[in-house]
């Protein structure tokens, strides 16, 4: 705490009263949280005073500035290009940033990205990539700058020093029951993202059954608070909110999700995958201003998954951080393989009217594709590919699917996947509305 300034426990009265604290104690709070001089137990009453009281735009913006500035701030600016990143609020089976991040370099814009790892049922870029053989997400600063600069993009995981006061109320957050915060939520993802040095953000945010944010209104919210951080920071923020009731795509894994990636960067890949590609991609050429026009962007965008240039780019960056750069041609040769498959069969005729993305994330977790802890070891090739999706019509016996993994044929998680899986869908008389399109909002700058 400051000299002069008022003591933390002050400021949690405060808080706790429903007062607005000033941009100094802000400061001086999130300082003390980086630098440990406040205890666990004052922090975690902040954040709980936070939860309940919330916070104005103004209290946002210098909390989330305070956050970004307790770590490195990378510096970009020896870039030329416009530098747009995009976040998603985590889903299962998106492995969006895969073919988003070279389509859009391929399109001229640099994509500084830093991403995550998964946890619990939601998939991680970087678990994605690194089972490519021999990718290395862990470059240092002057490498990834380096990179973005040469190629347009480059894709890591964060370091300790980004937005450390992060990681401590993160940790806190988690085992106080104040995670579910939107300004807390907000400033955690923006306190990353701003220390990328980007001018501009496009923010996924998933909404349904296998998202973070279940329904449309609170997504809002965090998007609407998400964007006031940004805009108080000078940064360009495109919010889109995106349907995250059943997987995306027909893969689950993470060596799947490559190849599926990969096809998509072909020119092919299922139909709501390269629709988001394409919808992501082209508001990140608006905010970085080399498109006027959202559908002059997803123009470009899908040009640049068509004609090659896409995947031209991804195979320089797999090869410029240490992958096998053949797995964009040989690509089931080169990516790992599970060495069992075995269908799930539908238990009835019926039309499939749901399927839940938790379950399936679930399902795919306990086959090896993710993780329980953060310490649990990954198994690049396990996971499961859908053979049937929402509104498809199936006979009783017919492959809804097919489980990925490495484990023995009596292992008892083999069943326990199969259970949740076939928990996940859900079989109806008749077909439910078709579904169109995953994009359920924008919210441009
Ligand atoms: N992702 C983050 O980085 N922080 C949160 O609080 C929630 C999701």
């Amino acid at each position: 705490m400051r000299d002069g300034g008022r003591l933390p426990v002050e400021l949690i009265r405060s808080k706790r009263d429903g007062e607005a604290l000033s941009a100094d104690e802000l400061r001086g709070f999130i300082a003390g949280v980086t630098d440990g001089s406040i205890p666990d137990y004052q922090v975690a009453a902040m954040l709980m005073a936070i939860y309940f009281r919330g916070m104005t735009d103004g209290e946002l913006a210098a909390w989330a500035d305070a956050m970004v500035r307790s770590g490195d701030v990378l510096d970009l600016s020896a870039i030329a290009r416009a530098k747009v990143d995009k976040h998603s609020t985590g889903g299962v089976g998106d492995k969006i940033s895969i073919p988003l991040a070279p389509a859009v370099a391929a399109c001229g814009v640099a994509v500084p990205m830093v991403s995550g790892r998964g946890l619990g049922h939601t998939g991680g870029t970087l678990d994605k990539l690194e089972s490519i053989p021999g990718f290395r997400v862990d470059l240092d600063v002057a490498r990834f700058t380096a990179l973005v600069g040469e190629l347009g993009v480059c894709l890591i995981g964060q370091t300790s020093r980004v937005a450390p006061a992060d990681k401590r109320l993160y940790a806190l957050r988690d085992v106080t029951g104040t995670i579910e915060s939107i300004p807390l939520i907000a400033s955690s993802i923006m306190s990353k993202k701003l220390a990328e040095g980007i001018d501009g953000l496009v923010l996924d945010c998933k909404v349904g059954t296998g998202a973070f944010m279940k329904d449309a209104e609170r997504a809002r919210a965090l998007c609407t608070a998400i964007r006031a951080i940004g805009h108080a920071a000078g940064k360009r923020v495109t919010c889109v909110l995106t349907d995250m009731d059943a997987p995306i795509g027909k893969a689950v894994g993470n060596a799947l999700e490559i190849a599926e990636s990969i096809d998509v960067m072909r020119g092919g890949g299922p139909a709501d995958t390269r629709e988001l590609t394409v919808v992501l991609g082209g508001e990140m050429l608006c905010l970085a201003g080399v498109a006027a026009t959202a559908d002059e962007g997803q123009a470009r965008i899908a040009h640049a998954l068509d004609d090659g240039s896409a995947l031209a780019v991804f195979r320089r960056v797999v090869a410029a951080q240490g992958g096998n750069p053949e797995v964009c041609e040989r690509t089931a040769e080169v990516l790992p393989q599970a060495a069992h498959r075995v269908p799930v069969l539908a238990p009835r005729d019926g039309v499939i009217a749901a399927v839940d993305a938790e379950d399936v994330g679930m399902a795919a977790l306990v086959l090896g594709a993710g993780r329980r802890t953060k310490d649990d070891v990954i198994d690049p090739g396990a996971g499961i590919v859908l053979a049937a999706g929402l509104g498809d019509r199936v006979r009783a016996g017919q492959p809804l699917a097919e489980l990925h993994h490495n484990l023995g044929p009596d292992d008892p998680r083999v069943a326990a996947a199969r259970g949740r899986f076939l928990g996940a869908i859900h079989l109806a008389e008749t077909a439910p509305p078709p579904r169109t399109t995953r994009i359920l909002e924008i919210m441009r700058s």
